[in-house]
């Protein structure tokens, strides 16, 4: 495993993570999380990425008793959760100081934990001050129930104006930001935060490597049943994925495919590898809905060196007519 600092804070995290969305608590049970777990952490992957609104609090609380059981060592691991969709209720929602809060209070209930490495406001809230849950921040680092705060999907205005308001009030600003990052995603790693990594030190943590599988090529013959896109409660993202822009992406798709098998990798490997490659990235955070998953992406790791500049052109060339996704998905 490799390991890469976190932005410019102090925390190593391995460069491969792995998350519990969609899988942990909907597809996959206690001892198949346990099998997962093992997996990455035996290669090495120290961080487990989290969020109050994983299946409703679910994936959270399977992680936590996986720890639990695994027995690993709290000094071994970093953990995350996010607070925004912590319930319906308006006190449930969003960045106030009081679901800041009770969100970090009832994640780490269920993860069984003291603290929590990270923890990520998961969208911008609009009708909370940055001030507000800056301080919130602040004072759960201050009581100790969390080591660093980061955002996932800001605006750059937005974390600079985060950073401006923790400068002014002597709070502690974030130090990572959580962007899906993928080949068909772009603009925000690349272009958006480039002055943020060097005014403010950012790290990422990025998100979907494989666009939620499309990037694996197993939807180029339709939606298998065992898949994400097939799994009921799940239509809206299969809508969003697969709508006419994602035919134009599975198209891209085809095209990588002859490049991956000549370069003697899967196409999950090479879109891993393709992340890995931007020296930016802190992690690129993986899911995995079952064993063989987890086991072919963690070679990715392997696979960054098959990636020289010509070859990283050649993707460039088959992704360069694909027209932007507009809309941003997933938690
Ligand atoms: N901050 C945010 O807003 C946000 C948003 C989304 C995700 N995340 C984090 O990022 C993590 C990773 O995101 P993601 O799960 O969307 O990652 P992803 O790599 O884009 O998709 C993972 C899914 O693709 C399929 N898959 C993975 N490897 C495969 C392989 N080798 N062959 C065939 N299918 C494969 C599996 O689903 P099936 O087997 O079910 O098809 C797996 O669950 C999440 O767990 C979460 O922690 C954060």
């Amino acid at each position: 495993m490799e390991y890469r600092r976190l932005g410019t804070s102090g925390l190593k995290v391995s460069a491969l993570s792995l998350g519990s969305w969609v899988t942990f608590g909907k597809q996959v049970g206690l001892d198949d999380a346990k099998g997962l777990l093992r997996m990455a952490y035996d290669a090495g992957v120290n961080f487990f990425d989290n969020a109050e609104g994983y299946e409703a609090g679910e994936s959270e609380k399977i992680m936590g008793a996986a720890i639990r059981e695994l027995g690993l060592p709290r000094d071994t691991f970093i953990v995350s959760s996010k607070v925004f969709w912590g319930g319906e209720k308006p006190t449930q929602l969003g960045l106030s100081a009081k679901h800041i809060r009770e969100a970090c209070d009832q994640a780490l209930q269920r993860l069984r934990l003291d603290y929590l490495d990270l923890f990520f406001c998961h969208r911008p809230d609009v009708d909370c001050p940055v001030e507000e849950t800056v301080r919130a921040m602040h004072q759960l680092i201050m009581q100790g129930k969390i080591l660093y705060w980061g955002t996932s999907e800001w605006g750059a205005q937005r974390i600079t104006e985060a950073h401006r308001v923790a400068r002014q009030e002597h709070l502690t600003p974030p130090v990572v930001e959580q962007p899906q990052y993928n080949l068909f995603e772009r603009e925000r790693v690349e272009a958006e935060y480039r002055p943020l990594y060097e005014t403010y030190g950012l790290g990422i943590t990025t998100w979907s490597p494989l666009a939620s599988g499309l990037l694996t090529g197993k939807y180029l013959e339709g939606v298998p049943e065992d898949s994400r896109l097939g799994l009921p409660g799940y239509e809206w993202l299969r809508d969003l994925l697969l709508d006419e822009q994602g035919q134009n992406k599975l198209d891209a798709v085809r095209e990588l495919k002859p490049l991956a098998e000549e370069l003697d990798i899967s196409l999950a490997q090479l879109a891993i590898a393709w992340c890995l490659n931007n020296p930016d990235v802190s992690t690129v955070i993986l899911g995995a809905s079952r064993p063989g998953q987890l086991e072919e992406n963690l070679d990715a790791l392997a696979a960054v060196a098959k990636l020289d500049p010509p070859v990283m052109e050649r993707i460039d060339r088959i992704l360069g007519n694909r027209p932007d996704e507009p809309e941003r998905f997933g938690q």
